[in-house]
């Protein structure tokens, strides 16, 4: 048995890409429940039984059950469950506005988007409610920008095992055919490639194409860590052809690879960047930052939202982002995620049912041999939760609060269930 094991890189066995991508597991949540009876629609395949707390990086379920929590929400609740200072920040906020709409003004949306052109690269924020409405609004942004230059200017280009969410824009841009497949016709004028320099250089016409976007740790798509170099050179070559490069870090951003952004671990800046989970500690937030030069093409009435941004959720995420651009909480990701990964790599040669590990920070996918789906309820058993990043791929991304001692806690149930 072959381990190909790649701490960092994301160029592994082309066979793994290539199932993980076509294999439409479904969910992230890969537990087999047996059908409830629920008023709710049956779009979600749910693990059994309700959890009805949580505390540290433990969610309780109904029976007092208590499981370490690898998924964090997928990649939401960084923060873990009961932090007190989240805690206070809610109560507060619940003591001011909820809610005014976008004709108004109001102070935390104007802090946040300081906070955030502060931080990074942009010069200007737009909040809206999810992930998918961060991507969609960037499409825009972008095509925006790029009538500005030429009126064929117009493609958004993405890279193969790309999730960028499931509305119309950004299913079209998500490389998972089980998920396009009963939506098609899809959204015009988005592709997809493969993820190599050359194949991008044919895709990028600087005549039609208006962005490439790319997230530079692909969660769902099997937890991929994009080659440095590779992202050094799409970001040259979109300099080159004048086309945007957007990067979408709502899974790998604020914090989770050890930075604050993804983007300062590849040693390039995007010209847009969008966020979502984390970002207003559970609460339903995304935001778009942009570079001053497509700012400035967005004109009023180009573009809006009912909810985004509003005082209430902007208020929670300004206390968010500041626990999570905390210099001390990314240094300890970052430590204890390269010592997570090297674990990792231990368990995968003690065990031999570890194909490849891959990831960085708190963020790690290990492939397995079997499927994901039956380590996932394994583990579930087990107390632990993880979820699947495609067919074979075990995802694991903890709370970023998660002590070593949490961490190694984790491995050890991993480990027994493997
Ligand atoms: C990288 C990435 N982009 C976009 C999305 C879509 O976000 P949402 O589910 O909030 O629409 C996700 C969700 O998993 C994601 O991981």
């Amino acid at each position: 048995m072959t381990i190909s094991i790649h701490p960092t890189s994301g160029a592994v066995d082309p066979t793994f890409v290539a199932s993980s991508t076509l294999a439409g597991a479904g969910e992230a949540q890969a537990i087999d429940a047996p059908a409830a009876t629920s008023a709710l629609l049956g779009n979600y395949k749910r693990a059994p039984g309700e959890f009805v707390s949580g505390e540290g990086v433990y969610l309780i379920d109904a029976n007092g059950k208590r499981y370490l929590d690898f998924v964090s929400g997928i990649a939401v609740n960084a923060l873990g469950y009961g932090d007190p200072g989240l805690r206070a920040a809610l109560h507060s906020a619940a003591d001011g506005l909820i809610h005014t709409s976008n004709l108004y003004a109001t102070a935390p949306g104007e802090q946040l988007a300081a906070t955030l052109v502060e931080k990074s690269f942009a010069s200007k924020a737009f909040f809206c409610n999810s992930g998918a409405e961060a991507n969609e609004g960037a499409f825009k942004f972008a095509r925006r920008w790029a009538r500005t230059r030429g009126e064929a200017k117009h493609e958004i280009v993405a890279l193969r095992g790309a999730f960028h969410g499931r509305l119309f824009g950004t299913l079209a841009a998500t490389d998972r055919p089980s998920y396009r497949i009963p939506f098609r016709p899809l959204a015009p004028g988005i592709t997809i490639v493969e993820r190599d320099i050359e194949d991008i250089a044919i895709a990028l016409n600087d005549e039609t194409a208006a962005a490439l976007i790319l997230e530079p740790v692909q969660g769902e798509g099997g937890v991929r860590v994009l080659d440095p170099g590779f992202v050094r050179e799409v970001r040259a070559l979109t300099k080159e052809r004048d086309i945007i490069l957007i990067f979408d870090e709502i899974q790998c951003g604020l914090g989770r690879t050890g930075t604050l952004f993804a983007y300062e671990q590849f040693g390039v800046e995007p010209d847009i960047l969008t966020l979502a989970k984390p970002i207003a500690g559970g609460l339903p937030m995304g935001a778009i930052l942009m570079t001053d030069d497509i700012a400035a093409t967005i004109k009023p009435g180009d573009h809006g939202t009912t909810f985004g941004g509003g005082p209430f959720v902007a208020s929670i995420a300004n206390y968010v982002v500041g626990r999570l651009a905390d210099p001390e909480l990314l240094r300890t990701v970052s430590d204890n995620g390269a010592w997570f990964g090297k674990q990792l790599t231990d368990i995968a040669h003690r065990t031999g049912r570890i194909r490849a590990v891959r990831g960085m920070g708190y963020m790690w996918g290990i492939d397995v041999m079997g499927t994901a789906a039956h380590v996932v309820n394994e583990a579930f058993a087990a107390g632990l939760l993880t979820c699947s990043a495609g067919e074979y791929t075990v995802r694991l991304v903890p709370p970023l609060v998660a002590t070593r001692d949490e961490l190694a806690l984790g491995l050890s149930k991993l480990e027994e269930v493997l």
